[in-house]
């Protein structure tokens, strides 16, 4: 007589995976902690509502952009109807057991984030420890180190492996609202989630508390990775982290990533230089307006370039900066073109000229995060998007304001038709 084996304790767990594409799944809780959840859930289709009275920026602005909803209150006796799957991630451990009582009784299996013994499911470690930034820190006598790592514009799927790989070894990662969220998905379970957001206009961790922050966790001994959008020294402020670092004796890595100021442009069709067309980029900051009185640039002499020019943080002194390269004598019919949302599933081009810039930024309603591009270059990718669109006359070619989107099937114009770039043939 054969008899089935046994688990012989509760830690025993069957390693399966779920499929949570468009299922409800509810994450009690609106801390560091519940955002990392989050983001690994919206990394695999989850349909997200998040139950807390409370959320870090980046789950805020996830909520107001409709990325998850956002049940405004504690935990009820029935937050948890129609979900597949909960996740008790509130740091109170009366509240998480009063969670995962209701998910047992209703069958759904739930993750307690701070206890994996008392969890009906337990997200399994995927990641080997392969940190090398570690072990030149043990070689210097330190336990701790950080790695700033550019995540890329917004599609996960644009940061180095080098970077993807620290992240998934990290024991904390301080995070940036612009960074890619859901490679947030790709932690070690217990991993600490810190949200550094800067939000335009909105809340903000200051900078020094970022940098103290960096300090002493590695200092406690952790792996820690600051994870930002686009390229860490690119408006990123990456230097200063690193020099604060250096101040501690902290050992640093630095993992660059795709800048949005050329990776944005470029999945917008348009390259930031075209041979026989434009032997020179620059890329500038608009986030003081000309004449400023700490603004660094120097405007006259970017008014007077014949190359291409790449905005970022331009959108609300996009009209003063494009009156000022007026000025300093660039063309009023320089083709520009607005890219909002870069790389991610709302990426949206509007194309106008530098004279229209300022109506057509109000008129469209574009809101940050969004680089602007001038010069010819932006002509050159309208002209292939003309040509792509099916051999039929765009409606929109050459009105200021035209309009495309990017979806599942490439770019869309907002009209529906499909307008997939090619790479043009030179
Ligand atoms: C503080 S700067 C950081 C730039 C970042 N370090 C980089 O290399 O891309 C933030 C600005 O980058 C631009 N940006 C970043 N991600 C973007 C995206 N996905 N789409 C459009 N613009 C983006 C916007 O101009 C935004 O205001």
């Amino acid at each position: 007589m054969t008899t089935a084996p046994q688990a012989r304790s509760s830690t025993a767990v069957l390693p399966v995976g779920l499929r949570l594409l468009g299922r409800r799944v509810v994450v009690v809780g609106g801390g560091p902690t519940a955002h990392r959840e989050t983001a690994g859930l919206l990394a695999v289709g989850a349909d997200v509502a998040v139950v807390s009275p409370a959320l870090t920026p980046a789950l805020d602005a996830l909520a107001i952009s409709g990325g998850v909803s956002w049940i405004r209150r504690t935990f009820t006796e029935g937050d948890l109807d129609g979900a597949w799957y909960a996740v008790a991630a509130t740091g109170d451990a009366g509240v998480d057991a009063k969670v995962a009582a209701e998910a047992d009784s209703r069958h759904i299996f739930c993750t307690r984030t701070e206890s994996h013994e008392l969890s009906s499911a337990v997200v399994q470690a995927t990641a080997g420890r392969d940190r090398h930034c570690e072990e030149q820190g043990a070689a210097e006598g330190l336990t701790g180190c950080v790695v700033l790592v550019g995540g890329g514009p917004g599609d996960p799927g644009l940061i180095t492996v080098r970077g993807q790989q620290a992240l998934s070894q990290a024991d904390v990662v301080v995070v940036d609202h612009l960074a890619p969220w859901p490679l947030l998905g790709v932690l070690r379970p217990g991993a600490e989630v810190v949200d550094a957001s800067k939000l335009p206009r909105g809340r903000s961790m200051a900078q020094e508390e970022i940098n103290a922050l960096l300090v002493s966790r590695a200092r406690a001994g952790k792996y820690v990775v600051r994870l930002k959008g686009g390229d860490p020294f690119v408006f990123g402020r990456g230097m200063e982290e690193l020099l604060a670092c250096a101040a501690a004796e902290i050992p640093v890595e630095v993992v660059p990533g795709v800048t949005s100021a050329v990776g944005v442009p470029a999945v917008a069709g348009i390259p930031v230089t075209h041979r026989g067309l434009t032997h020179e980029f620059v890329v500038i900051s608009g986030h003081l307006p000309p004449g400023h009185p700490q603004s660094l640039v120097d405007w006259s002499s970017i008014g007077r370039l014949r190359g291409t020019v790449v905005v970022l943080m331009g959108v609300e002194n996009a009209a003063a900066i494009a009156a000022t390269l007026i000025d300093h004598g660039r063309p009023t019919a320089t083709p520009v073109a607005v890219v909002t949302d870069g790389t991610t599933a709302s990426q949206r081009t509007v194309r106008t000229t530098l004279e229209h810039l300022g109506t057509t930024i109000r008129d469209e309603h574009i809101r940050p995060p969004a680089v602007w591009v001038v010069g010819e270059v932006v002509q050159l990718a309208a002209e292939t998007v003309a040509r792509t669109s099916a051999g039929a006359p765009r409606a929109d070619e050459g009105r200021s304001g035209a309009s495309t989107r990017r979806g599942a099937g490439g770019d869309r114009d907002v009209e529906g038709r499909s307008v997939t770039v090619i790479v043009p043939q030179v």
